[in-house]
């Protein structure tokens, strides 16, 4: 079967795209999928995070070149089980349009602080208009990212985030040291094994909810 292609964009540097992608694909990986992370930010944090060392299991292309990142991994479908792609922070850009035409699911990790949010609104419209233009059946979900729901504050920013007309994941990404350190290490969750048990538990219900979302 062709690549499900999961694309992970916001407006907001920092909101987590890159940790989101590849802590994801990693997981897809280790379950034995195929699976490449196209990282299309100049900023080259995906590749990077593969380089750190020696094991990452999902494999890392730099696309940030890539004007016509749509046709460009339409060559590639067949090759892999799912194509996750880290965009850059610009909802604007070509290259995020060019993701999202191509996407099956995008997904818009969020902080539920009030001025990320705000900054965030504007990839609502870039989903719509990926919608309105070739790809009218792109499934897109809200990703809480570095949640921490025991405060008010967090739970009255999320009562707001039903006005950004994109729904919620169930699961949600807490703040976790064992994030930081994945990146540190080039490796996915699952390799910090037994030091990383609740970090493993939250990517693994965050991989078979995407998986579910994109069975056909
Ligand atoms: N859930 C998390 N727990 C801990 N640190 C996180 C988490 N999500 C992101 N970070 C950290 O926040 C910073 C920005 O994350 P990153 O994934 O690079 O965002 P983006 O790709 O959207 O710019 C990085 O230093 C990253 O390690
Ligand atoms: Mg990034």
């Amino acid at each position: 079967m062709s690549a499900r292609v999961i694309a992970v964009v916001n407006q907001k540097g920092g909101a987590g795209k890159s940790t989101l992608a590849m802590l994801l694909a990693g997981s897809l990986a280790d379950q034995g999928r195929r699976v490449l992370v196209a990282d299309a930010d100049t900023q080259n944090t995906s590749l990077r995070w593969a380089s750190a060392g020696e094991g990452f299991p999902a494999e890392v292309e730099d696309v940030s070149g890539e004007d016509k990142l749509h046709k460009h991994l339409k060559k590639r479908l067949d090759n892999y089980d799912y194509i996750v792609i880290d965009t850059p922070p610009a909802a604007t850009a070509p290259v995020t349009a060019s993701a999202l035409r191509i996407a099956h699911l995008a997904l818009v990790p969020v902080i539920p602080s009030p001025p990320d949010m705000w900054a965030s609104l504007r990839i609502r419209e870039a989903i719509q208009a990926a919608r309105e233009d070739r790809n009218p059946d792109l499934l897109a979900y809200i990703v809480v990212n570095q949640a921490q729901l025991n405060t008010i504050l967090a739970r009255e920013v999320l009562a707001l985030l039903p006005e950004f007309g994109i729904p919620m994941l169930a699961a949600q990404l807490k703040s976790r040291t064992a994030y930081r350190q994945c990146a540190a290490l080039g490796a996915g969750i699952a390799a910090l094994g037994s030091r990383a048990a609740m970090a493993s538990l939250e990517v693994d219900a965050l991989r078979r909810e995407v998986e579910f979302l994109l069975s056909v």
